[in-house]
């Protein structure tokens, strides 16, 4: 009974405090609606609509024992069924750093670039010539960045240091535009060791989650902390614009609990983020390398690829509430390829469907 009521009050005060955020955002803000509910299904809608001109997806991963970039194109405009492209060949291979590239992800351009320019970035990490441990203390610091005009010229391969050297390692390292800033805004994880530790033997601190901005992939500002949950590890994580301004979800992977959670802001990327659900609500455990994707053919349909990287890697999971941790649903693996590992989903019109087919086949 006591409990009972304790949790209607501990509801009632998260509704209050909800109302509260949501009243801030805009003026016109349904306040006595948020404090009856905690859906935000009902603020958060998908502004960025199916595309009638968008015709498939460009899916880009490594696989388990290869680091090296694999492009997979859409059967049709099926967002869950891909077959290989180059008939299974890598499509890029560094020359620099370790060698290996793990992480890769597919960035279209922003702003000025929109439509004319991609960007593929990725963690400098060759695990079969290094170890778990001493990755993690004198890993890279610096990131993969190839670029292209077309999606099948990819050129002008350059690791880009963007870590100080207290950093132990940077891992998994995706962008997203920002429209608030118009630059694109680089996040990755890193852990780090006291400055007169300068050999990284020590104890590092938690991970958390940096970042930076670039306009050209070549110079970074400064990197700052962006998401740190001390003491809980975060890495992975992964930006899904809802809209053309300011709404976004961010899914990311708990490394100390091994679960994928998301959070969502209406304010921007630097605005106020909510876990849905509340602190430890999840979407799914054991999965790692979230990479979320909007659906081509439904308004407001978003895909997740979850890494189920103690088995055989991305299985798709949908749903139409992105902003939320508990309504994710699996999708048919029917035509998903098995050992796919953390990567990035783009979708692409019919003329760029076209080029990747007829340059590397399928
Ligand atoms: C597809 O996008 C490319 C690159 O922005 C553009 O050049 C082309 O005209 C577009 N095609 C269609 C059918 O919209
Ligand atoms: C973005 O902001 C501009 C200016 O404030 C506004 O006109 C436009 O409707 C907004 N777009 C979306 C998708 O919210």
């Amino acid at each position: 009974m006591l409990s009972t009521t304790l949790l209607f009050s501990v509801v009632a005060l998260l509704s209050s405090c909800l109302a509260l955020v949501l009243d801030n955002r805009s003026p016109s803000s349904p306040g006595t609606a948020a404090a009856t509910s905690l859906d935000f299904s009902e603020y958060v809608t998908t502004t960025k609509l199916a595309d009638a001109n968008l015709a498939g997806y460009l899916g880009v991963f490594f696989l388990g024992a290869d680091p090296y970039v694999y492009f997979y194109l859409s059967n049709g405009n099926d967002a869950v069924s891909f077959k290989a492209l180059n008939k299974g060949s890598p499509i890029a291979r560094p020359t620099k750093g370790t060698g290996g590239v793990r992480d890769p992800t597919i960035i279209p351009g922003g702003g000025a670039e929109a439509g004319k320019k991609w960007y593929i970035i990725g963690t400098d990490l060759n695990i079969g010539k290094t170890s778990w441990d001493a990755s993690q203390r004198t890993g890279s610091k610096g990131i993969f960045v190839w670029e292209s005009t077309d999606l099948i010229n990819w050129v002008n391969e350059r690791l880009v240091t963007v870590e100080e050297s207290t950093g132990g390692m940077v891992w998994a390292p995706e962008a997203v535009w920002d429209p608030a800033k118009e630059q694109y805004l680089v996040h990755w994880a890193s852990k780090f060791y006291s400055t007169s530790d300068t050999k990284h033997t020590g104890s590092p601190s938690n991970i958390r989650i940096r970042y930076a901005y670039t306009s050209d992939f070549k110079a970074f500002s400064a990197p700052q902390t962006y998401i740190d949950k001390a003491p809980t590890n975060i890495i992975d994580l992964d930006i899904l614009a809802l809209d053309d301004n300011s709404t976004f979800v961010r899914f990311m992977k708990d490394e100390t609990k091994k679960t994928v959670f998301v959070e969502v802001s209406t304010t921007g990327l630097f605005g106020t983020w909510t876990r849905p659900g509340g602190a430890s609500a999840t979407i799914q455990s054991g999965v790692e390398g979230p990479a979320a994707y909007l659906d081509n053919k439904t308004p407001g349909k978003v895909h997740l690829l979850l890494d189920f990287y103690g088995a055989d890697g991305y299985r798709p999971y949908e749903s139409t509430n992105p902003a939320s941790n508990s309504a994710w649903t699996a999708s048919s693996r029917k035509g998903f390829p098995a050992n796919l590992r953390h990567g990035s989903v783009m979708p692409v019109n019919q003329t760029l469907y076209d080029a990747l087919r007829a340059k590397w086949g399928s």
